[in-house]
Formats: structure tokens, sequence, C-alpha cells
């Protein structure tokens, strides 16, 4: 009998089991010596927790307020590619756990359910992940029909001027399925000889020329807010707060793009210093425990999103396993804040962590 989970990590076995390989190696890898990868998460487990007793604990309140738009607790659901790899339902079913749980769905660009689909599925406060076509057009097209739809904002990802080296998909020639926003366009099931599907055609439709001033474009065709997601440094924070955006994402693209780039949570402090308060900061990689998302609150993040348990989730269980994916992380979450004396967000502090440079220092 298949284990029942009790944490997040759990669901990668059981995804391990429900996919056929080519489709586990494309959503649990990253890029070459996937360094990047494990370090995501090690990085998490190098900072300790320095928590407060003898505090009023016996109610604890996660929500919070990101762009204006309340959910129950700090943590969101990245947007990822091709999801009816993972289950029949698709992104429709991750959207109506998002909506169950009261939490944002971002809905990748390169999904498998339109986002008419998705829009008419639930209620969920939904953002749209965006890539840059060399196309404008077809890219413009887009940001419409999302905002039309009633997406709340774009999140620009910029981690993407040509896709990462991802060893196992090129050794599995990984096959990607229709892109349906596309219809018309890139109507036929992706393939490619000499590899990865993906990688092909990343690299032939995607517009690596796509710089800092070029956001002034994106924000002339739209209204909606825009986040960038991919940032590792604080000059490039300075630079998204420059062009105008809303918010910044730390990310490094789940180690899917530059392998070595550092561990999200080990320069989440260095973009947050940066901005200066000003917008907010948002993190994602190697999330998989509610310490990990109370440590990158006390690091000064926003909230986090989670990307591989989400997926590991729906292939395991559909809709049923994403809801318990996120509710688990929910669950620890809690428990973290009442064991550390911290019953709202507002009173998770800095001095509530101690990295692994403070440990070596004291
Ligand atoms: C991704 N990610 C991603 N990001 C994005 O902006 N557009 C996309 O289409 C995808 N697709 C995608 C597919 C798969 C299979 C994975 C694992 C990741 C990156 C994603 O948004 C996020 O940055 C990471 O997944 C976060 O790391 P964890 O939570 O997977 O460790």
């Amino acid at each position: 009998m298949a284990i029942e989970p009790v944490n997040v990590m759990e669901f990668q076995q059981l995804a391990r089991e429900a996919l056929p390989k080519m489709y586990y190696d494309f959503y649990a890898g990253g890029a070459e010596d996937e360094f990047s990868l494990k370090e995501n998460m090690e990085a998490f487990r190098r900072i300790t927790l320095r928590p407060r007793v003898l505090v009023d604990v016996s109610r604890i309140n996660m929500s919070t307020n990101i762009l204006g738009y309340r959910i129950s607790a700090p943590i969101m659901i990245a947007p990822t590619a091709m999801h009816k790899l993972a289950h029949p339902q698709g992104e429709v079913a991750t959207a109506k756990a998002a909506a169950a749980s009261n939490t944002i769905m971002v809905l990748s660009f390169m999904s498998t359910c339109t986002v008419e689909e998705v829009a008419s599925s639930c209620n969920a406060v939904r953002f749209f992940q965006l890539y840059v076509y060399k196309r404008r057009d077809v890219t413009a097209a887009l940001v419409d029909r999302a905002e039309r739809l009633g997406y709340k904002a774009l999140v620009l990802t910029v981690d993407v001027p040509r896709l990462g080296r991802r060893e196992a998909d090129i050794r599995n020639k990984m096959v990607a399925p229709q892109l349906k926003n596309f219809d018309g366009l890139f109507s036929a099931e992706l393939e490619s000889d000499s590899g990865s599907a993906l990688e092909a055609y990343a690299n032939q439709t995607l517009d690596a020329s796509f710089q800092w001033k070029d956001i002034a474009w994106l924000k002339s065709i739209t209204n909606l807010p825009i986040l960038v997601k991919g940032v590792l440094t604080g000059e490039d924070a300075i630079k998204a707060l420059e062009a105008g955006v809303s918010g910044i994402v730390v990310s490094n693209h789940g180690a899917r793009q530059l392998d070595y780039s550092p561990a999200t949570i080990s320069v989440l402090e260095e973009v947050v210093h940066a901005t200066k308060g000003k917008i907010p900061v948002l993190i994602d990689g190697g999330v998989r425990r509610g310490t990990d998302v109370f440590k990158a609150l006390a690091l000064g993040a926003q909230a986090v999103l989670v990307g591989r348990p989400v997926i590991f989730g729906l292939a395991a269980k559909g809709e049923a396993g994403v809801r318990q994916v996120i509710e688990t992380l929910k669950t620890e979450l809690e428990l973290t804040m009442a064991l550390s004396g911290c019953p709202t967000l507002k009173d998770i502090t800095r001095k509530h962590v101690k990295t692994e440079k403070e440990r070596l220092l004291s």
C-alpha cells in the first residue's frame, strides 16, 4: 500500500511511482551538476532558529496581503510548466486546490490548460507568468487575454534568455505536449532529435535580447502590476526598482537554469536590503518545510512560492494532493510560529534566525 505522506518531501516518491520516467525526470531535475538544486535546500538547513518563549501563542494568524490580495498564509504556487504531464486535469486541478487553500496560483506561460480554462475553473486569485517571445505580437496578445480574464499580476521570468542544460531531458529526448495557449502558432507536439524538445523550442522562440529597458514596453501594453522573477543580486534589485516593477521574486528557477547560481535563501537579504522596503520581495527555491517559510520571512521575504512539491502532489493525488501539500506547509508554519513565540507574521523578525556565518562568528 502506498504511504500516506506526513510531510511534503514524501510526495516525491509517490510522484516517482506515478509518473513515466521522462516526466518525473523533467519535474525533479535541475541543470548540469545539480549543485544549486541541492544547495537550494541545504542552505535552508544551515539556518537555525532563535525561538522566544512565554509569549501568548494561543492564536496564530498566518494571513497576509500580496499586492493587496488577502491569502491564508504566505505560501503561493510557483509557475511550473505542463501540469498535464503530471495529471490529466493539469493546471485546472492545481488552480482548484489554490482556491480551496485560499492562496495565489501563478499560472505558467507554458501551461497545458489554456488561460481561459484555468480562469473559468475556480475563483482563486491568479497571477500569470510571462516569457517574452521574439514575436512580440504573440506575447502582447497573451498578456491581453490574461488581463481580460482577470489575472491580477504578471510575473515576468527573467532568467531564461536561453534554456539551461537539463541533462536528464537531453538523455531522455524529452518530448513536450502541445502548448494550448498558442494554438495555431506552435500547435504541434514538440520533439527534437538532438535532445530536449523544450530546449530547442525555448531557444528558437524566446527573445534573448530582452533587457531592463524593455520592461517599459511591457508596461505600455498592460495595466497589470509586474513582478520580476529570477533576481539574485542587489544590483539587479536596484535595476528592477528603477524599471518601476511592483515586486521581485528571488529565484534561480528551481536550479534549472544556471548551475552554481547561489541558493536563493542565501541571497535574499542582499535583495531585500537593496529594495529598502519599497517593493515586496518574494522567494522560491527549495522550500520544503514550514520552518523554511519562517526562515524566509525572518530574512525579509513577504511570501514564498513552491514549485516541485506542488507538482509531486498533483502527480500523486491530483487536486487533493496539491491541497495536501499546501495545507501541510501551512500546518508546519503555524506550529513553527507557535514554538518560536510569533503569533502573527509581523512578529517574525531577523532576530528569530541565525545564519551559518553568524554562528561561526559568535
Ligand atoms: C519550473 N519553473 C518555472 N518558472 C517559470 O517562471 N516558468 C515556468 O514555466 C517554469 N516551469 C518549471 C517547471 C518545472 C518542472 C519546475 C520544477 C520549475 C520554476 C519555478 O517557478 C520555481 O522557480 C521553482 O520550481 C522553485 O523551486 P522548487 O520549489 O521547485 O524547489
